[in-house]
């Protein structure tokens, strides 16, 4: 009755099948690769079985169907909790690759640093050839890898050049930054076009035509990833000589809001940077503000430079913030404000906001009116949106 086995097939009625079954527990290990203890059990169950194979009188067929099922379902248990982390936040960061606008200087040359130390091949992008020269050297120095793109974020073409370029040499983007930004101080009635024009156009064009750039390869390739944009806790307040400035984060502020929203169907987490004082070359902005927009209504000049490089000469660190970030990539976090002393204002200005709001049970007729309309329009919205753009609404 029993059946004489030997390691590449037992003898007798199911001669030759041990031999297909390590071979399906070898595919199944193989199916299961992207998870350490997905291969372990699969090897376990291989083990298990060829022991009740080799001791007990069971028919090798039902053992290797069984062994196989297990397997499988393993890594399919493997794969479901590996979204599901996916989903809570980014926990491996090596081997991915990131691009940072900006990534020159101050901000983005921190989150340069931070993520390459963490794994990530970094492209670095920047309208300053000089300081993408230093950042290359002293990422280099750190042993990142790195490849610098000389970019102007105001150019769309430009910018879909730079993701091809990024792809030939890393492949793949899965984490974005759009840090890069620039900032003028001056009273707002003094404001010209091209002040607007030029503010707008880095602090909130850039971020758009990084996101317009990226998304649709990001959704493509089908892995998820992180989008940081950089906002200022200038997102929250204005006051006149920060106008323009604010006026543009306060943007950048709405669309990453959004585009989270949009997102995260696509397995793709994105924050809001809110930093305060960071210690790094704002204060140069001007520099690189283009002639085509060069009539301001602003004076900047070297007095005015100089207390601008002794405010910022006390910020935070741009490795210490990027740190701050990289943390809540991990969290999929969307708020990234690390500053302590910005609680008072932001708590002001919000109470302000709900200050204006007549007492909750008022109006009861028109809110449940309003309501109702609402509900309604929700609901033909995603009906329409699943028709037109095959996309399913959320829960
Ligand atoms: P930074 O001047 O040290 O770095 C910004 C980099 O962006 C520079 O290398 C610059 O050449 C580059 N850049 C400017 N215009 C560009 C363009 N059109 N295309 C490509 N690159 C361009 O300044 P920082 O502080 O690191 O700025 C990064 C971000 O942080 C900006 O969005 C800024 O608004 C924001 N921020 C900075 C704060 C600070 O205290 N420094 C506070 C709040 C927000």
């Amino acid at each position: 009755m029993g059946h004489r086995c030997s390691f590449w097939g037992p003898r007798g009625r199911n001669r030759g099948v041990a031999k297909p079954w390590c071979v399906a527990l070898i595919l199944a290990a193989l199916y299961n690769r992207r998870s350490t203890s997905a291969v372990t059990s699969s090897l376990a169950l291989a083990l298990l079985g060829l022991i009740l194979l080799t001791i007990c009188r069971l028919p090798p067929a039902l053992l290797a169907a069984l062994s196989l099922i297990g397997s499988i379902a393993m890594g399919l248990l493997a794969n479901r909790r590996r979204v599901q982390k996916r989903e809570s936040g980014m926990e491996d960061f090596s081997g991915k690759v990131a691009f940072i606008t900006g990534g020159g200087s101050g901000a983005g040359l921190g989150q340069a640093k931070r993520f390459s130390a963490a794994g990530c091949r970094v492209v670095i992008a920047d309208i300053r050839q000089d300081h993408l020269d230093q950042a290359v050297d002293a990422l280099r120095k750190l042993k990142a890898q790195v490849h610098a793109i000389a970019l102007d974020v105001t150019d769309r073409a430009a910018f879909a050049r730079a993701a091809d370029e990024t792809e030939r040499v890393f492949g793949p983007v899965e984490l974005l930054f759009n840090t890069a930004g620039v900032s003028i101080f001056g009273p707002l009635e003094r404001a010209t076009y091209d002040d607007y024009d030029w503010m707008m156009g880095v602090n909130f064009g850039g971020v758009v035509n990084g996101m317009q750039t990226f998304v649709p390869r990001m959704i493509a390739y089908g892995r998820g990833g992180h989008i940081v944009n950089t906002a200022s806790l200038g997102a929250f307040h204005a006051a006149s000589v920060a106008g323009i400035y604010s006026a543009s984060k306060f943007a950048v502020h709405g669309i990453t809001l959004a585009m989270r929203d949009a997102l995260a169907k696509h397995n793709i987490g994105v924050s809001c940077l809110c930093p305060a004082n960071i210690r790094t070359n704002i204060a140069e902005s001007i520099r690189t503000r283009p002639a085509h927009f060069s009539h301001s209504g602003f004076q900047v000049d070297d007095e005015e430079m100089a207390a601008l490089r002794e405010i910022y000469s006390h910020g935070m660190e741009p490795e210490e913030l990027a740190g701050h970030v990289l943390e809540a990539v991990k969290k999929n976090q969307f708020y990234i404000i690390p500053y302590p002393e910005a609680r008072k204002g932001l708590e002001l200005g919000f109470k302000a906001v709900l200050d204006a709001l007549p007492p909750e049970d008022s109006d009861r007729e028109g809110q449940a009116k309003r309501h109702q309309a609402m509900l309604k329009y929700r609901q033909a919205r995603a009906t329409m949106d699943e028709r037109k753009y095959a996309l399913k609404a959320k829960g």
